[in-house]
């Protein structure tokens, strides 16, 4: 059986800068807890010996020792004779101290099922009876919800047959298919940093090598193309995962200059650019709104990515790819060794909110703008400090903090009572400590909870800024 090693010089980088306010044996354990609770140290992983971990952070081996049994007491860790210290999940992850109520959960950004979803799933069951026939393995997805997609790209711009699309278990799944299909053990793949964690973890798990293009919440365009062009050239990444539509977590949409620019980078080194359109539809009031990437492909080869899980719910683990037929077929080969198919009851449900899919967006549309309004109301009346980017739609605003504490942020935020992710689990090299991302997702009075918990979290994390990068002196 294969297991993750970590060692001292990849444990270093996600580390980042972990000293805080108390002994430094716990905040080292806090920082590692930390990092196996947003996932970027995955549960069972083996952490490097204490005694070289130690050399390589440059403290004692018994700050290490401890840090190490901090863990294991608070069941973040578990330690066998022989091999090592493994990193834990405890089941029910509660922070000692924390509400007794349950925490609030900020880590998603998802909205709860709409008001239509009765309805849908009782039409549903009604149309299952003929299904029940046959064997339920769907691996390419029922005719009648690949006819609903097509359909629905065909109204936003880009015509689509129903045999261009495959049905998958969630946008989740099309990213890991398509990285197993598309990418070869050492390749390159772009992405844009920050991103959606998710997708640079499948990606990884394919043997991909990441390279990032910077995409930010201050300028004109949001995405540095000057930077994205250069990559390209220089790397020739065998695929592009990027999301032109209220990109997350930074809410940013491509401008038309930018769609252009960057197609034309993808199609001058045969760049296969896999635009992940999950959130495109959550609009509130983007001022100009875009046909999907694929339109103005050109000479580059776009695959789409799409979900219900945003717009319709994430319960349904429905989501879809949008190719060429070709490469649907060659897709569909590959599916099969990862699962044998999508829910059928599921997809119908799907297929029958497609039908009323102008009311199921409009209520979206009504729950993320009263998230937004919130939020804009309260963080900056909070957290006169912070910067908090406006966003048209999308599922999340990526706040400024101000100081480089995202990480000791969140850690605190759990024992008040607020799960939320620090701002590096978004990138791959640890950057990102002075950003947090907000969910437009949740109702006021939840982004009340969560803002009163920040603020009570606030002064932990912040007494003891962390020195900035640039501010550790050389050692010549
Ligand atoms: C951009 C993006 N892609 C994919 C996903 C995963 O979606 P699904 O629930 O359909 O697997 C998400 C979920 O947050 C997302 O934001």
């Amino acid at each position: 059986m294969s297991e993750t090693v970590i060692g001292a010089r990849a444990l270093l980088d996600l580390l980042g800068e972990w000293r805080g306010a108390g002994p430094s044996y716990e905040a080292l354990a806090d920082r590692l807890r930390l990092l196996v609770i947003d996932g970027r140290l995955p549960s069972g992983a083996r952490l490097p010996a204490e005694r070289e971990l130690a050399a390589d952070l440059g403290v004692s081996r018994t700050t290490v020792t401890a840090a190490y049994q901090r863990l294991r007491e608070q069941r973040f860790a578990v330690s066998r004779q022989g091999s090592g210290t493994r990193t834990a999940l405890p089941g029910a992850v509660r922070t000692p101290g924390a509400h007794p109520s349950g925490l609030l959960d900020f880590t998603k950004a998802a909205l709860p099922a709409p008001s239509m979803m009765p309805d849908a799933v009782a039409e549903a069951s009604t149309l299952l009876s003929p299904l029940l026939l046959d064997s339920g393995y769907d691996t390419l997805g029922l005719t009648v919800l690949r006819e609903a997609v097509a359909r629905r790209f065909t109204e936003r711009g880009l015509p689509t047959d129903a045999d261009q699309i495959l049905v998958t278990v969630g946008a989740q799944q099309a990213i890991a298919l398509l990285a197993r299909a598309l990418v070869s053990r050492g390749d390159r793949a772009l992405i844009e940093a920050p991103t959606y964690p998710h997708a640079y973890d499948a990606l990884g798990a394919a043997g991909a090598r990441i390279v990032t293009v910077p995409v930010s919440t201050e300028g004109v365009d949001g995405w540095d193309v000057d930077v994205l062009e250069s990559v390209m050239r220089r790397t020739s990444p065998a695929i592009a995962y990027l999301m032109p539509d209220f990109q997350n977590p930074t809410g940013r949409s491509m401008s038309a200059a930018v769609r252009r620019r960057v197609l034309a980078a993808a199609a001058a080194q045969g760049t296969i650019v896999v635009a992940d359109e999950t959130p495109a539809e959550l609009d509130i009031d983007r001022p100009e709104s875009f046909p999907p990437l694929a339109t103005a492909a050109g000479g580059a080869h776009v695959i789409t990515i799409g979900s219900a899980s945003k717009t319709m719910w994430g319960g349904l683990r429905v989501g879809w790819i949008r190719a060429e037929r070709a490469m649907i077929r060659r897709l569909h080969g590959v599916r099969a060794t990862m699962d044998l198919g999508t829910p059928v009851l599921e997809q119908l449900v799907v297929a029958r909110l497609f039908d009323r899919f102008d009311a199921v967006l409009a209520e979206r549309r009504a729950a993320l703008a009263a998230g937004r309004e919130a939020l804009e109301a309260r963080l900056p009346a909070a957290f006169p400090d912070w910067t908090v980017p406006h966003v048209h739609g999308g599922l999340a605003v990526w706040a400024h903090i101000g100081a480089p504490v995202s990480s000791q942020l969140a850690l605190a935020a759990r024992s008040e009572g607020l799960l939320v992710t620090a701002g590096p689990r978004f990138g791959v090299d640890g950057a990102f400590e002075r950003f947090l991302r907000l969910p437009l997702t949740s109702a006021p009075a939840q982004v009340d909870r969560a803002v009163a918990a920040l603020q009570r979290a606030w002064p932990a994390a912040s007494r003891h800024p962390l020195p900035e990068p640039g501010a550790l002196a050389a050692v010549v």
